[in-house]
Parts: C-alpha cells; structure tokens; sequence
C-alpha cells in the first residue's frame, strides 16, 4: 500500500487544483492527515458493519439509515444505540489517533424504504465533539451540488468491489449526474431525497463501507459543505453505474435534518 500510494502522489501532485491527494477511484487516495477530513466519522455497528459519516453539529452525526435501521438482524428496527460507537478526528481504519463517542440517540425519517429514499440518519452524541463540524448546505446552496460539478467523497470501506477496507481513509472526486440520466440507470431513483455521482465510464466511486460518508461541496472559500451521503450504486466504480447518494442538502431531508439538529445547517451562501 505504501508502495502504491507514494507513487500515486508523485503521478498526481501535477493536478491543476493544487490539493495534496490526488482525485481517483474506488479505492481513490489516502486522506490527508492534516485535520481536513476530521468531521468524516468512523462508524461501527455491533462491532460488525462498518458505515461512514459525517458530524454535522457539535453532538450529531450524519449517516445511511440503511447502516442503523436492520429489522431482518436485529428483529428491531433501529439498532439499539449503544451499539454504535463513532471515531471522529482519524484517517485512520482502525481510529488510531482519533477520539471516539458514544450515541444515546438515533432517528431515521419516517418515509425510509426499501428502496433506500430518505436515507439518513442522525446518530446523537453523548458529549460534544471536539472536532469541527462540516454542516449540510442550506437554503440558496444549489450551484455547489449542480450537474457536472465534482465533489469530494471520503470514507473507510472498500478500495474495489468485494475487496476490503483500506488501512487509510480513502477520498475522491466525482461529477454530479443529472436526475434524468440517473433515472434511465435506476428505476426506483426519484429525485427529492436521492443525487446521483460518478462518471460514466466509472472508475472513481464510493463502495461498501462508504454508507452514509460525505458527498462534499465546496463552497467559494474551498471549505466544505455536506451534499450528499453515500447509499447505494450496482458494484462499484463500474461504466454507466455511478453510486447514488442520499440527497441531504435538498428540500426534503434538509428540513428533516433541521427538524432534529437546527445547527447541522448553514444557510449563509
Ligand atoms: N451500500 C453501501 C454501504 O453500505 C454503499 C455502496 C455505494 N456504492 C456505490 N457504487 N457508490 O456501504
């Protein structure tokens, strides 16, 4: 792995945006470790699934409900909350480094189904966080998640379909896809709480282990703001299957989101 990433950084440090990883693929690079990723949450259920998400305010945790909600395991709908522990602060798989948390509370919209609509998730801390939040894009933020333009994706799973976990936290770039386009891909994709990304000849995309991790914008300071969380994709990476992302800063789960946690929105544009 050292192997392969040093050389990837020596190939990509070209890029015109001058960032210090270099965007590509399911598996894409490892996370810088200078705090940029810190918001990005290691997530653990039943000390099995491994899920991604992102703090969204000082005690909330953003993530798939499809990662907490498992009636057919748990006989149950919601895992029970003690059975989640976030690492938050880590680029690190294993959390070295990092600080973790427990969770005394977690809602999942009503309307979440088995197509994976409204899939989010909001995991409440029990003490506050110390590391930064990176908050949803508010009212008014459209242009940072438009078609075409390319967000970031981080999270702690696969680096290729049926593989495994990279050691580091792995981050990319994908292109936002149209509804439309999306639509002609997956039959049950609808547009008021699910956005699409990736590139039609695939390659970069998120993968199992993803779930509920951060679609970045990227506001006209470069600082992040939350678009999207990972959901679900046909594969990973494969041409003309980009992955499909809970559509968080739009209308529906947005308002869901403030429902619950007002601070995980950031209404200046
Ligand atoms: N459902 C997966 C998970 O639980 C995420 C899959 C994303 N797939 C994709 N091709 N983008 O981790």
């Amino acid at each position: 792995m050292a192997l392969c990433c040093g050389a990837l950084l020596v190939g990509g440090l070209a890029g015109a945006q001058g960032r210090s990883y270099q965007p590509r693929v399911v598996g894409g690079t490892a996370a810088p470790a200078d705090g940029r990723f810190d918001a990005v949450a290691r997530i653990l259920i039943d000390r099995t699934t491994q899920c991604t998400g992102t703090l969204v305010a000082p005690r909330y945790v953003l993530t798939a409900a499809h990662c907490v909600y498992r009636p057919k395991v748990l006989g149950v709908p919601l895992a029970p909350a003690p059975s989640v522990k976030v690492t938050l602060g880590t680029t690190r798989s294993d959390g070295a480094g990092g600080t973790a948390y427990d969770v005394d509370a977690i809602s999942i919209p009503p309307e979440y189904d088995d197509n994976d609509h409204h899939d989010v998730a909001l995991l409440r801390l029990t003490t506050t966080a110390s590391q930064a939040p990176v908050k949803v894009a508010g009212v008014g933020a459209q242009p940072l998640w438009a078609p075409g333009v390319l967000e970031t994706v981080a999270g702690f799973g696969a680096t290729s379909e049926g593989g495994s976990s990279a050691s580091e936290m792995q981050v990319a770039q994908v292109p936002i896809i149209d509804d439309a386009t999306c639509r002609t891909r997956y039959g049950t994709f609808e547009n008021a709480t699910q956005i699409c990304a990736g590139y039609p000849q695939g390659g970069i995309d998120t993968c199992q282990g993803d779930s509920g991790g951060p679609l970045f914008g990227s506001d006209a300071n470069g600082a992040f703001k939350l678009v999207g969380a990972t959901s679900y994709g046909d594969g990973c990476a494969r041409p003309g299957s980009p992955g499909v992302y809970a559509r968080v800063a739009d209308t529906t789960l947005r308002e869901w989101i403030r429902s619950i946690a007002p601070a995980a929105i950031d209404d200046a544009v």
